[in-house]
């Protein structure tokens, strides 16, 4: 299994999901190699919780970094990404693969473009 796989399922066990029991983990690997690790986070206020591509992505920008080549994550079975951290997906990396794991390994790969058809970006606002 390969070491963005493997992070992806290992942050489930940092997952803050006290209200769905729904354990999801994620990890994004930069242009230069660098893999960061993201969970769900959520609150009681349950809007305002975060998925866990979501903590990946904003971790890795955080960290200084923006240009990213592949993305995993692990549920416990074989999830996708929510509309909301697709289109967020598609805004940070543009077009790259997504592995869609559960806690064995790979389950599907796909791609943020296939996940998000016709998506709305900057290229509607010029
Ligand atoms: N969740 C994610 O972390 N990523 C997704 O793409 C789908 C949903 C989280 C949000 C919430 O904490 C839990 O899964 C149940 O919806």
């Amino acid at each position: 299994m390969n070491t963005l796989i493997q992070t992806a399922i290992q942050m489930m066990n940092k997952a803050r999901a006290p209200y769905s029991n729904y354990k999801v983990g994620a990890a994004v690997e930069t242009v230069d190699g660098k893999i960061i690790g993201g969970c769900n986070v959520e609150n009681s206020s349950y809007s305002i919780s975060n998925c866990a591509e979501r903590t990946a992505l904003f971790t890795a920008v955080a960290e200084g970094y923006s240009q990213f080549k592949s993305m995993a994550v692990a549920t416990e079975n074989g999830g996708s990404p929510c509309g909301a951290c697709r289109q967020v997906i598609w805004e940070l990396c543009g077009d790259i693969p997504i592995y869609i794991c559960n806690e064995n390994g790979l389950v599907n790969e796909t791609s943020s473009g296939a996940l998000l058809p016709n998506p709305f970006d900057e290229s509607k606002l010029k």
